[in-house]
Formats: structure tokens, sequence, C-alpha cells
């Protein structure tokens, strides 16, 4: 069975995107089949990798049998994903938990990115998730939407929470222009698992619609994450 990871945050703009292709191409590049399914209705991740040409199905459309699942799964720089129906309105958590079922058998991960905010497009991409991630960056509205995202998707059954800090500037966190890691981990209650530092290569990444090769220094904090999911050592720290 497929791992099974939403990668949630509850404010906007913070990174759950990139963080999910990121983390994807990581998984990817240590040998793990991966399916990224994309439950942010305005749809990103087909931009990300650069491939929003190619999409004719989306995972509605092979949940309400419309299509097979594998005429709506694209492939494009070394990723499978899936992207989001336009409505969510028609679409119901049994559709998301009947849809996973069967496409699972092929993957080793499903990374489910939620859009933003704690309404009915996080419900769905928590249907079928085991686990979350919730992104954060180091300032206290986004701490505030974490925690909130974090409560949610609790009492939505996704209890398997790990905290992701996004855009860490060290010399800002060190000048308190930031919160410290420890206040971020305290305001969410949730335990840390990767701290990313601000990158313009991840910023360039965002705007080109093209991320980075894997081998490049940027992807480290991504691989570390990777790891630490898998339960293998590695630091947090990447400066
Ligand atoms: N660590 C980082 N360093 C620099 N830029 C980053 C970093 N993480 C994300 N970004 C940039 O921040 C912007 C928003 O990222 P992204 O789209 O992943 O956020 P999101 O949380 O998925 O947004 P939405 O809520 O709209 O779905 C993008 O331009 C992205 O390139
Ligand atoms: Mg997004």
């Amino acid at each position: 069975m497929a791992r099974r990871i939403v990668i949630a945050s509850g404010k906007g703009g913070v990174g759950k995107t990139t963080v999910c292709v990121a983390l994807g191409k990581a998984l990817a590049a240590a040998g793990k089949k991966v399916l990224l399914l994309d439950f942010d209705n305005l749809r990103s991740i087909d931009l990300m990798l650069g491939a929003a040409g190619d999409v004719v199905f989306d995972w509605g459309d092979a949940a309400k049998g419309r299509c097979g699942v594998a005429d709506a799964v694209l492939e494009a720089d070394g990723l499978a994903f899936m992207t989001c129906p336009p409505d969510y309105d028609v679409l119901t958590n049994d559709d998301v938990k009947r849809l996973v079922r069967e496409v699972e058998p092929g993957y080793d991960f499903l990374l489910f990115d939620a859009p933003a905010g704690i309404g009915r497009g996080l419900s769905l991409a928590c249907a079928a998730a085991q686990k979350a991630l919730v992104v954060a960056t180091p300032d206290l509205v986004c701490v505030r939407a974490a925690c909130r995202a974090a409560e949610q998707m609790e009492s939505l059954g996704v209890r398997n929470s790990r905290l992701v800090i996004n855009r860490a500037v060290y010399r800002d966190i060190r000048r308190k222009k930031l919160l410290n890691i420890d206040d971020v981990i305290d305001e969410t209650g949730v335990q840390l698992i990767a701290i990313i530092p601000e990158d313009k290569n991840l910023r360039r990444a965002g705007m080109s619609g093209k991320l980075f090769a894997p081998r490049n220094l940027s992807y480290e904090p991504f691989r570390r994450l990777a790891k630490r999911i898998q339960g293998i050592q590695a630091p947090l720290w990447f400066v």
C-alpha cells in the first residue's frame, strides 16, 4: 500500500505546492514511485511541472467514470500527477477514497496538495490521507493558520501531522525579524520534520514553471525531508 500524505497550511502562498513537487522529486530520485494529486481547484501542480498544456482529464473525471484512472494520470519531469477538477461540489470524500484505492497499488507514495483554507478542498484532500505535512513560514499569521489547519485535519481524522517550516532566513531569525524555530513549533503544536530555507532557486522555479534538476543543492532540504518521512536519520538544519 502507498503511504498517503496530505500537504496543507491553512494560509495561502506559503509553499505547499513547492514542498509537494520538490518532495515528490526527492522521493522519485531515491527510487520511489510517487503520484501527486492536486486538490487545489485553481490548479498549480501542472504549472509547476511545466505540463499545463498536456491536461485533458482530471481526477474528478476518473472518480466519476468519465475516463479511466490511467487516462487522468500524467507524467512530467519524472513525476506522475493528477490535476484537480474545477468544481468540488459534485465530488464526495467517498469518491476520493475509491479513486485512491484504485490508483495506489502502483505507487510507494501519494502526495495530496491541499488548497489554501480549511474548507471543502482540505476535507477532500484529507479523505484518504494517513499523515499530514503542515507547512508554515516563520511569521505570526502563518503560524496561527497552520495551527488551525492541523486542528481541522485532526478533526477530519488525520492525526499524524508534522511541521515543515518554509522560507526560513537564518539571519532574520537570529535578528528576531522572523519567529524563531522553537516559537513556531510551540505555537503550532506540531512536531517539526523539516526546515526549508528561503531559496532564490525555488522562487525562480515557481515563476518559470520548471523545477531545478534533482542534483541541485536546493534539493538538499527536500532530500532530508524525504529521508525523515521514511524514518531514515537526516539532520534538520541546512544552511
Ligand atoms: N523556500 C522558498 N524559497 C523561495 N521561494 C519559495 C519557497 N517556497 C515557496 N516559494 C515561492 O512562494 C510562492 C508560493 O509557493 P506555492 O505556490 O508553493 O505556495 P502554496 O502554499 O502552494 O500556494 P497556494 O495556497 O496558492 O496553493 C511561489 O512563487 C514559490 O516559488
Ligand atoms: Mg498550492
